[in-house]
Protein backbone atom coordinates (compact mmCIF):
# COMPACT_ATOMS: atom_id res chain seq x y z
CA UNK A 1 0.00 0.00 0.00
CA UNK A 2 1.13 3.34 -0.60
CA UNK A 3 0.47 6.63 0.82
CA UNK A 4 0.27 10.34 -1.32
CA UNK A 5 0.08 13.75 -0.55
CA UNK A 6 -2.68 15.80 -1.58
CA UNK A 7 -3.25 19.34 -1.47
CA UNK A 8 -6.91 21.14 -2.30
CA UNK A 9 -4.85 24.40 -3.39
CA UNK A 10 -6.18 27.63 -2.65
CA UNK A 11 -8.53 28.27 -5.65
CA UNK A 12 -10.19 24.57 -4.83
CA UNK A 13 -11.19 25.97 -1.21
CA UNK A 14 -12.71 29.64 -2.41
CA UNK A 15 -14.28 27.74 -5.43
CA UNK A 16 -15.85 25.63 -2.51
CA UNK A 17 -14.60 22.05 -4.51
CA UNK A 18 -12.93 20.47 -1.42
CA UNK A 19 -16.24 18.56 -1.11
CA UNK A 20 -16.26 17.49 -4.74
CA UNK A 21 -12.53 16.74 -5.09
CA UNK A 22 -12.77 14.73 -1.93
CA UNK A 23 -15.62 12.85 -3.04
CA UNK A 24 -14.04 12.07 -5.97
CA UNK A 25 -10.84 10.37 -4.23
CA UNK A 26 -12.91 8.44 -2.02
CA UNK A 27 -15.61 6.90 -5.11
CA UNK A 28 -11.82 6.02 -6.76
CA UNK A 29 -11.07 3.61 -3.49
CA UNK A 30 -8.58 5.13 -1.91
CA UNK A 31 -8.05 5.53 1.63
CA UNK A 32 -8.23 8.95 3.48
CA UNK A 33 -5.76 8.49 6.63
CA UNK A 34 -5.18 12.33 7.29
CA UNK A 35 -7.06 15.39 6.55
CA UNK A 36 -6.80 18.96 7.74
CA UNK A 37 -7.21 23.03 6.57
CA UNK A 38 -4.09 25.00 6.96
CA UNK A 39 -2.80 27.95 5.71
CA UNK A 40 0.77 27.41 3.92
CA UNK A 41 3.16 29.83 4.93
CA UNK A 42 6.36 31.07 2.45
CA UNK A 43 8.37 28.61 4.59
CA UNK A 44 6.04 25.76 4.13
CA UNK A 45 5.97 26.63 0.55
CA UNK A 46 9.79 26.74 0.17
CA UNK A 47 9.88 23.53 2.21
CA UNK A 48 6.72 21.71 -0.12
CA UNK A 49 8.38 23.44 -3.45
CA UNK A 50 11.99 22.99 -2.61
CA UNK A 51 12.40 21.85 -6.83
CA UNK A 52 11.02 25.08 -7.98
CA UNK A 53 12.38 27.79 -5.75
CA UNK A 54 15.08 29.00 -7.79
CA UNK A 55 12.85 28.83 -10.86
CA UNK A 56 10.99 32.40 -12.19
CA UNK A 57 7.89 31.45 -12.27
CA UNK A 58 8.08 30.43 -7.85
CA UNK A 59 7.12 34.13 -7.01
CA UNK A 60 3.80 34.13 -8.60
CA UNK A 61 3.53 30.49 -7.43
CA UNK A 62 4.56 30.98 -3.56
CA UNK A 63 2.31 34.12 -3.59
CA UNK A 64 -0.46 31.84 -5.41
CA UNK A 65 -0.67 28.69 -2.52
CA UNK A 66 -0.30 31.25 0.33
CA UNK A 67 -3.15 33.26 -0.53
CA UNK A 68 -5.59 31.21 1.36
CA UNK A 69 -6.30 28.21 3.20
CA UNK A 70 -5.71 24.57 1.74
CA UNK A 71 -7.03 21.26 2.46
CA UNK A 72 -3.76 18.62 2.73
CA UNK A 73 -4.77 14.99 2.69
CA UNK A 74 -3.15 12.03 2.67
CA UNK A 75 -4.34 9.07 0.93
CA UNK A 76 -3.60 5.32 0.73
CA UNK A 77 -4.40 2.82 -1.83
CA UNK A 78 -2.32 0.36 -4.10
CA UNK A 79 -0.04 2.57 -6.55
CA UNK A 80 -1.61 5.75 -4.77
CA UNK A 81 0.92 8.21 -6.38
CA UNK A 82 0.10 7.30 -9.54
CA UNK A 83 -3.57 6.62 -9.34
CA UNK A 84 -3.90 10.43 -8.10
CA UNK A 85 -1.70 11.75 -10.87
CA UNK A 86 -3.36 10.07 -13.34
CA UNK A 87 -7.00 11.65 -11.64
CA UNK A 88 -5.41 14.80 -11.31
CA UNK A 89 -4.36 15.57 -15.38
CA UNK A 90 -1.66 17.47 -16.45
CA UNK A 91 -0.49 20.46 -14.99
CA UNK A 92 -2.11 23.03 -17.27
CA UNK A 93 -6.48 23.01 -17.45
CA UNK A 94 -6.09 23.40 -20.79
CA UNK A 95 -4.36 20.86 -21.81
CA UNK A 96 -5.80 18.39 -19.17
CA UNK A 97 -8.71 15.92 -21.08
CA UNK A 98 -12.08 15.80 -19.79
CA UNK A 99 -12.65 13.26 -16.89
CA UNK A 100 -9.49 14.39 -14.89
CA UNK A 101 -10.16 16.53 -12.26
CA UNK A 102 -7.67 19.76 -13.98
CA UNK A 103 -9.44 18.92 -17.73
CA UNK A 104 -13.17 18.92 -15.55
CA UNK A 105 -12.37 22.18 -13.23
CA UNK A 106 -9.99 24.47 -14.60
CA UNK A 107 -8.77 26.26 -17.45
CA UNK A 108 -5.35 27.57 -15.78
CA UNK A 109 -1.72 26.33 -15.55
CA UNK A 110 -1.63 27.95 -11.85
CA UNK A 111 -4.82 27.40 -10.78
CA UNK A 112 -4.97 24.07 -10.61
CA UNK A 113 -6.81 23.03 -7.85
CA UNK A 114 -5.35 20.11 -6.97
CA UNK A 115 -1.39 19.13 -5.59
CA UNK A 116 -0.66 15.43 -6.10
CA UNK A 117 2.91 13.88 -5.20
CA UNK A 118 4.94 13.07 -8.27
CA UNK A 119 7.05 9.92 -7.15
CA UNK A 120 6.64 7.67 -3.97
CA UNK A 121 9.98 9.27 -2.83
CA UNK A 122 8.23 13.20 -3.14
CA UNK A 123 5.15 11.57 -1.04
CA UNK A 124 7.01 10.12 1.98
CA UNK A 125 9.33 13.92 2.34
CA UNK A 126 5.60 16.06 1.37
CA UNK A 127 3.65 13.76 4.01
CA UNK A 128 6.50 14.82 6.71
CA UNK A 129 6.45 18.19 5.59
CA UNK A 130 2.34 18.51 6.26
CA UNK A 131 1.81 16.06 8.87
CA UNK A 132 3.28 14.83 12.52
CA UNK A 133 3.12 10.68 12.75
CA UNK A 134 0.51 11.18 15.32
CA UNK A 135 -2.12 12.88 12.91
CA UNK A 136 -2.00 9.81 10.39
CA UNK A 137 -4.67 7.58 10.91
CA UNK A 138 -4.64 3.88 10.03
CA UNK A 139 -7.39 1.99 10.44
CA UNK A 140 -8.63 -1.25 8.19
CA UNK A 141 -11.38 -0.06 5.78
CA UNK A 142 -14.33 -2.32 5.87
CA UNK A 143 -14.79 -1.89 1.89
CA UNK A 144 -11.09 -3.47 1.59
CA UNK A 145 -12.30 -6.81 -0.25
CA UNK A 146 -14.66 -4.65 -2.52
CA UNK A 147 -12.03 -2.00 -3.60
CA UNK A 148 -8.84 -4.70 -4.40
CA UNK A 149 -8.45 -8.42 -4.95
CA UNK A 150 -6.12 -9.62 -2.28
CA UNK A 151 -3.36 -10.29 -4.69
CA UNK A 152 -3.30 -6.72 -6.41
CA UNK A 153 -2.64 -5.23 -2.51
CA UNK A 154 1.10 -5.17 -1.83
P1 LIG B 1 1.84 20.32 -8.36
O1 LIG B 1 3.28 20.08 -7.97
O2 LIG B 1 1.28 21.59 -7.78
O3 LIG B 1 0.99 19.11 -8.10
O4 LIG B 1 1.75 20.50 -9.94
P2 LIG B 1 2.52 19.70 -11.06
O5 LIG B 1 3.35 18.61 -10.46
O6 LIG B 1 1.54 19.33 -12.11
O7 LIG B 1 3.48 20.82 -11.65
P3 LIG B 1 4.96 21.23 -11.23
O8 LIG B 1 5.81 21.19 -12.44
O9 LIG B 1 5.42 20.50 -10.01
O10 LIG B 1 4.76 22.77 -10.86
C1 LIG B 1 4.24 23.15 -9.59
C2 LIG B 1 3.26 24.28 -9.79
O11 LIG B 1 3.96 25.43 -10.25
C3 LIG B 1 3.14 26.16 -11.15
N1 LIG B 1 3.87 26.29 -12.40
N2 LIG B 1 3.98 27.41 -13.05
N3 LIG B 1 4.69 29.41 -14.95
C4 LIG B 1 5.11 28.18 -15.13
O12 LIG B 1 5.80 27.84 -16.06
C5 LIG B 1 4.73 27.16 -14.14
N4 LIG B 1 5.08 25.90 -14.17
C6 LIG B 1 4.53 25.33 -13.07
C7 LIG B 1 1.86 25.40 -11.31
O13 LIG B 1 0.91 25.98 -10.42
C8 LIG B 1 2.21 24.01 -10.85
O14 LIG B 1 1.06 23.35 -10.32
MG1 LIG C 1 4.72 18.92 -8.86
Amino acid sequence: MERTLILFKPDAVQRRLCGTLLSRLETKGLKIVGLKMLRVTKELSAKHYAEHVTKSFYPLLEAFITSGPVVALVAEGPNAVAVVRTMMGPTNGQQAAPGTIRGDFGVSRQMNLMHGSDSPEAAQKEIAVYFQPNELVSYESSLKDWVCAADEVK
